[in-house]
Order: C-alpha cells, then sequence, then structure tokens
C-alpha cells in the first residue's frame, strides 16, 4: 500500500463508516460557521435578510449544525477505535451504514425545512413536521424519533461488540455513557403545555449532555487518544478516566440546578445549584494535569503533531471555556445579573469550541493519517506544516476574540441593563444603545471572520496533509486491555 495515498484499504471497517461521519461532520462545521456569520451580520444591520432568513433561522441553523456535527464526530470517534478497542470486527456493521445513511438524510431534510419553511401555525402539525420550539433540539417529531432509531443501531453496534470482543475500562465507561445520553435526549421529547415544566425537562438534554455525558464521552476519546498519540500506559489513562468520571457527575448531576435559579423551580435549587455547579471545574482541573502530565512523561515525542496539538487545544479549551468561564457566573447571586445577556453567549462559544469542536479536529487528524496508510504527520511536512499550524491559531485566536467581545458586551449588558437599570424595559435599550454593547458587536463580528479563515484553512490542509509523503510514521501501538485484569473487569 503506498504512503500518502488516501486508500480506503487502509481502514478497517469501523474506520471505514467513522469517515463517512467525519466527512459529513466537517460539512456541518462549515454550514454552522456560515449561518453564525449571517447571525452576528443581523446584530449589526437589522435589515440584512429581513423576511427572507431572519434572525431567528439563522441562529437555530447555526447551533443546531453544531451540535449534529459534534454528534456525527463523535459518533464517528466511537467506530474509529472500537476495532482496536475490542479487537474484532464491528457486530452489525451493515446495520451501522444503513444508519449513518438515514441519520444524514434526516439532517437534511430537516434544514431545508428550517430554510424553506420556516414557521408554521401553533399547533401539533408544526411540532411534526417543521419545528418543536426547543432551543438546540428543535428537529420536527418524525426526525427526534428517526434520530432515536439511529442511535438505538448505534448502541447496538458498540456494544455487541465489545460483548463479542473484549471489554476494557474504557469501552466500559464508553458504552454506560451512550445508555445515558441516548436516554437523556428522550426527556426533551415530554410534550407539556407548561412552559416551566418544559424547560425544566428541557435542561435534562442541554445541560447533562454537555455537563455530563459529553464530558465523559470525550474523556474516553482522550483516554485513547493519549495511547495513541503519546503511546501512553492503559492503566495510567484507565485510572484518570475514573476519578474525572467520578468528579464529572458527582458534580455535574446536581449542577443541573444552575439553570433552575429563574424558570419557576423551587427555591431549594438556587443552593443546590450554585453548590455543585461550582465543583464541577475540578475534573476540568483533572483532565488538564492529566493531558499535560502524559504529554512531558513522553517528551512530546509524537508524529502526528496536529492532533496532539488539538487534543491540548482541548484540555485547555475545556478548563477555561466551561471550567473558568461558567464558574464565572454559576453563582445565583451573580447570574442573577448576567442571566441569559452576552456574557452567556461568550461562555458558550469558548465551552463549545473549547471542548467539543477541539478534540473532533485532534480525531480528524488521526483518521486522515490511517486513512493515507499512517502517513507521517509531525516535523518537516512538505508544506512546513503551515497550514493547520494557521488554521490552528486562526481558529483559537477567532473564538478567543469573540468570546473577549462578548465577555465585554455582557459586562455592560449586566451593569447598565442590570445593575443600574434594575432589568426595565428602558434599562434593555439602554444596555442595547450602549456604544460598549455596539462595539463589542463589530468586535465580534471581526474575530468571527478571522475564525471562518481558520475553517477554510482547516478543510484545506485535511484533504491535503500527508499527500504525496512518503516517510511513514511510527504510531504507538495502543496498549491491549489485560484479559481479566482490573480493567478489563471493571467494564464487563
Ligand atoms: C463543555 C461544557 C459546557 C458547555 C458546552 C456549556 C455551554 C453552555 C451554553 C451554550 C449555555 C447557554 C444555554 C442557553 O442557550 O441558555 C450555557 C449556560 C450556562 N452554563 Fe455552561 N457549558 C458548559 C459547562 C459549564 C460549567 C462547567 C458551568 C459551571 C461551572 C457552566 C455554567 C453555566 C451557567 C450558569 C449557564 C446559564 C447562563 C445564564 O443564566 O444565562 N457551564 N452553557
Ligand atoms: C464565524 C464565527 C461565529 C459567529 C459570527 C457566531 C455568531 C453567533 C451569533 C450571532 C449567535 C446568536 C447569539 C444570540 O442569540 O445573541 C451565536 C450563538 C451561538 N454560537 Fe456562534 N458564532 C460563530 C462561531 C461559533 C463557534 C465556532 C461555536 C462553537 C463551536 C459557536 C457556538 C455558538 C453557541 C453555543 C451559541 C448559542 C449561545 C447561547 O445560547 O448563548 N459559534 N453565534
Ligand atoms: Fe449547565
Amino acid at each position: 500500500m503506498a504512503i500518502g495515498v488516501l486508500d480506503s484499504a487502509n481502514l478497517n471497517g469501523g474506520q471505514k463508516l467513522a469517515v463517512k461521519y467525519f466527512t459529513a461532520a466537517v460539512a456541518l462545521f462549515v454550514a454552522q460557521i456560515l449561518f453564525g456569520i449571517l447571525a452576528g451580520l443581523q446584530y449589526l444591520m437589522p435589515e440584512f435578510l429581513y423576511n427572507v432568513l431572519d434572525f431567528n433561522v439563522n441562529r437555530m441553523v447555526h447551533i443546531n449544525a453544531m451540535i449534529v456535527w459534534m454528534l456525527f464526530g463523535f459518533i464517528g470517534a466511537v467506530y474509529w477505535l472500537i476495532e482496536d478497542e475490542a479487537g474484532i470486527e464491528v457486530v452489525g456493521l451493515k446495520l451501522g451504514n444503513l444508519a449513518f445513511w438515514l441519520f444524514t438524510s434526516a439532517v437534511t431534510v430537516v434544514v431545508v425545512v428550517y430554510l424553506f419553511i420556516q414557521t408554521g401555525p401553533g399547533t401539533d402539525t408544526t411540532r411534526w413536521l417543521i419545528n418543536e420550539g426547543r432551543e438546540y433540539i428543535e428537529a420536527p417529531r418524525w426526525a427526534d424519533i428517526g434520530i432515536v432509531v439511529c442511535m438505538l443501531i448505534f448502541f447496538y453496534n458498540a456494544a455487541a461488540t465489545f460483548m463479542k470482543g473484549r471489554w476494557s475500562g474504557i469501552s466500559g465507561v464508553l458504552v454506560l455513557d451512550l445508555v445515558a445520553l441516548a436516554g437523556l435526549y428522550l426527556a426533551g421529547m415530554f410534550y407539556v403545555t407548561n412552559i416551566s415544566v418544559d424547560q425544566y425537562w428541557w435542561w435534562w438534554v442541554i445541560h447533562l449532555w454537555v455537563e455530563a455525558t459529553w464530558e465523559v464521552l470525550v474523556g474516553c476519546i482522550m483516554a485513547w487518544g493519549l495511547m495513541k498519540t503519546l503511546g501512553a500506559r492503559r492503566k495510567i489513562v484507565t485510572t484518570w478516566l475514573y476519578i474525572e468520571v467520578a468528579l464529572m457527575f458527582g458534580s455535574g448531576i446536581l449542577g443541573l440546578g444552575h439553570h433552575y435559579f429563574w424558570i419557576g423551580t423551587p427555591e431549594y435549587w438556587f443552593s443546590i445549584g450554585g453548590f455543585f455547579s461550582a465543583l464541577e471545574p475540578i475534573p476540568l482541573v483533572a483532565m488538564v494535569v492529566h493531558a499535560v502530565y502524559d504529554s512531558g512523561v513522553h517528551r512530546f515525542k509524537n508524529a502526528n503533531h496536529p492532533a496532539l496539538a488539538w487534543l491540548i487545544a482541548h484540555a485547555f479549551g475545556n478548563f477555561f471555556g466551561a471550567g473558568v468561564w461558567g464558574f464565572m457566573h454559576t453563582l445565583p447571586q451573580i447570574n442573577l445579573y448576567t442571566h441569559g445577556t452576552q456574557w452567556t453567549s461568550s461562555h458558550g462559544h469558548l465551552a463549545f469550541f473549547g471542548a467539543y469542536a477541539t478534540i473532533n479536529i485532534a480525531v480528524f487528524y488521526l483518521a486522515i493519517q490511517k486513512w493515507r496508510g499512517n502517513v507521517w504527520m509531525a516535523g518537516g511536512l512538505a508544506d512546513n506544516g503551515w497550514k493547520w499550524k494557521w488554521s490552528l491559531a486562526l481558529l483559537n485566536i477567532g473564538v478567543v476574540g469573540m468570546t473577549m467581545a462578548l465577555l465585554i458586551a455582557g459586562y455592560e449588558q449586566s451593569f447598565i441593563e442590570r445593575a443600574v437599570g434594575g432589568s426595565t424595559w428602558s434599562g434593555y435599550f439602554a444596555a442595547q444603545t450602549n456604544p460598549w454593547f455596539m462595539q463589542g458587536m463589530w468586535w465580534r463580528q471581526l474575530f468571527g471572520w478571522v475564525t471562518a479563515a481558520g475553517v477554510v484553512l482547516l478543510v484545506w490542509d485535511l484533504v491535503t496533509i500527508g499527500r504525496g509523503e512518503t516517510r511513514a510514521a511510527e504510531m504507538p501501538e495502543v496498549e491491549a486491555p489485560e484479559p481479566g485484569g482490573a480493567a478489563a473487569t471493571a467494564g464487563a
């Protein structure tokens, strides 16, 4: 097999399916950015595309594309590592392929309906066919059911493969996590007319996904990624994983209460939500220490520099975006002023990018490397690696720049609208027209373009990196789980 040439013969069955998921994920990532740019422009020019493609539609497509591309990336990542981890071929791969096409067509139809139909009367027909009206998971009911079916097939592939092959600590955590992840999605499907009750359950999906189940999922991917990029010892990554999972669930589950401050839920949520969510940064610190420790121990020796760089970006991005930016507004005394301002958006951008975009990109780089026959992807690349380095820089500078601009705007809103204006209408308008706010929106847009440039470069790099390279990479063999050892039985 030629090195440096894209050839599916380099991939095992699970990996062939994984690269389909990755390709769709990258396409949706581009769509996310496109619609983010449009929504941002509408802050600056409210007439722009008014009544053609309104802000609410652009915003919805922006964040739905984000959730779906990240989910595609995660599913792909599981298919990517499953055969190595289980030691056998994926069980029911044909069904898995079918689920991919079902899922992808459903997403396409949903987006086309979002764009061309956009609205409907407040009836069940709208809920079933157009839009369910729950932020981030607006997909209409028919698609919800389709997604659940696809997730069940995915779950079957994963569980059955490990059951037939072998378990490890990582796969045990992974499979249990997938049960929780799919189960939570169901919580967002109850239909109730009381808006407080509706929000109560809706947060189960949103918060418990990103602050519990997705975090555990990326913990598993990180554990595997560190073995793959650095040859880290399985015992070490598995031990860390257990500690992180315990801390994550310990703080994240009741941390849910930080969304129950102002939606009409009982007052005890102030204390519960404030206390437990304040603990949430702890596991994120553990994850940074873990990643940096492992890279240090292995003296950064590795043959896939972009993947390792993005794994490290994940460790820091997760800590700052989720941990620090989340902590800033999680106490009710502070959230009273910051709730629903651009401060929230500042945190939302840094957290989703820092925690989840980064690690997906790392896996894309691992995939392209193997797809090209385990090509060398470290020092002395044909183009000196300028593309991956610049896209890493532009993406991170872009998102951090947006985060800062939004934070300043949010700070101004908290101050002028809430503290001085007493949360009145006039306070609201005073905040929206304040120069600090308006300039913040311009800076956000400027850094949005920087981010977009980073994405363009990333796509270009992913299709070209390693092309024509003749050196092979000696990627570390992932250590097999000890048969019947602690790590193996813990997952069984
Ligand atoms: C990777 C993990 C995380 C992601 C992706 C994330 C993302 C988000 C997003 C998108 C929102 C806005 C939701 C909306 O539309 O209303 C939000 C809200 C919030 N997040 Fe996070 N978050 C994460 C972790 C955390 C952590 C660890 C904390 C606390 C330490 C935290 C505290 C909060 C709070 C208090 C709000 C409510 C803001 C408000 O009142 O407007 N988040 N988060
Ligand atoms: C081209 C760059 C981008 C621009 C111009 C942009 C713009 C926007 C705008 C205008 C909104 C609506 C905010 C509002 O309702 O007030 C938004 C929301 C959001 N964007 Fe972006 N975005 C960009 C990139 C990203 C990236 C890279 C991510 C994460 C990976 C992201 C995640 C989010 C999230 C989570 C929300 C919802 C925040 C909330 O509910 O508070 N965006 N974005
Ligand atoms: Fe939360």
